[in-house]
């Protein structure tokens, strides 16, 4: 099963880039703002994995899941968009993924890796990771321009580059964002049901994210 799969640096193959996008979208539909993400990925974080099925002419990629510093925490990474075909999940190929994922933080010096779920936390617990504090992928280590944008204002010509990556005018008739949440802010931990899922993940009727942790060992 694992020898039929195997985990390569996206930016390594640009040419997984379109079927990467449309195995995102497929679960998390916003065109755009994949593609402008996958093409940040670079060797010095944020980096983004994809796993593909090896016997195939053209790699099929079947997962993705992208690592991003965490300012506050020097030996640790944030884990985000994970994602398994639609038509491949319960085989076995997340935890693969997250295998690899794992490996390959270990071996560029990380200790530590975070993420944040809203409904995949049993998922995550068989893996190994913990319940744990808020975490904020913003920081004052780094600043970059916001690449959050008006999906109408991106389509607009007038982009312009910032360390090599395209960037659009903010759009400055949107509402303002909401606060950037503070780094380590002690969120209360959830409740956990006997195999260490909580019972719900509901705050305020809205749902809530979970944040978890796993040491890299
Ligand atoms: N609840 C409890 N256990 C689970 C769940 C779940 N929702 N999903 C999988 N598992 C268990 C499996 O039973 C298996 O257990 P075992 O090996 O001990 O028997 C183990 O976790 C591994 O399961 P896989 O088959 O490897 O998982 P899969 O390939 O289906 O991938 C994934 C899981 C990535 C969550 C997939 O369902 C998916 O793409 N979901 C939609 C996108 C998504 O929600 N991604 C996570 C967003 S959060 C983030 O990115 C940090």
């Amino acid at each position: 099963m694992d020898g039929d799969y195997e985990c390569l640096v996206l930016h390594k193959h640009p040419q997984l880039i379109d079927q990467c996008c449309d195995l995102i979208n497929s679960e998390w539909p916003r065109s755009h703002m994949a593609r402008r993400n996958l093409e940040c990925s670079c060797d010095n974080l944020p980096t983004c994995l994809v796993l593909v099925q090896r016997n195939n002419v053209v790699p099929r990629v079947v997962g993705h899941g992208k690592i991003s510093r965490i300012p506050s925490i020097e030996h640790g990474a944030f884990i985000e968009s994970v994602v398994i075909d639609k038509n491949m999940r319960g085989k076995g190929l997340g935890r693969i993924l997250m295998r690899h994922t794992e490996n390959y933080m270990k071996s560029i010096g990380l200790k530590e890796a975070y993420l944040s779920t809203y409904d995949q936390q049993g998922f995550y617990s068989r893996l190994g990771y913990e319940f744990c504090e808020r975490v904020s992928i913003y920081g004052s280590a780094i600043t970059f321009p916001p690449l959050v944008i008006n999906q109408q204002v991106a389509k607009e010509d007038n982009h312009k580059t910032f360390m090599g990556i395209q960037i659009s005018p903010i759009n400055t008739n949107a509402p303002p964002p909401p606060p950037l949440p503070p780094s380590l802010h002690i969120s209360k931990v959830p409740n956990f049901s006997s195999n260490n899922v909580p019972h719900t993940n509901i705050a305020n009727g809205q749902p809530k994210k979970d944040f978890m942790k796993k040491t890299l060992t």
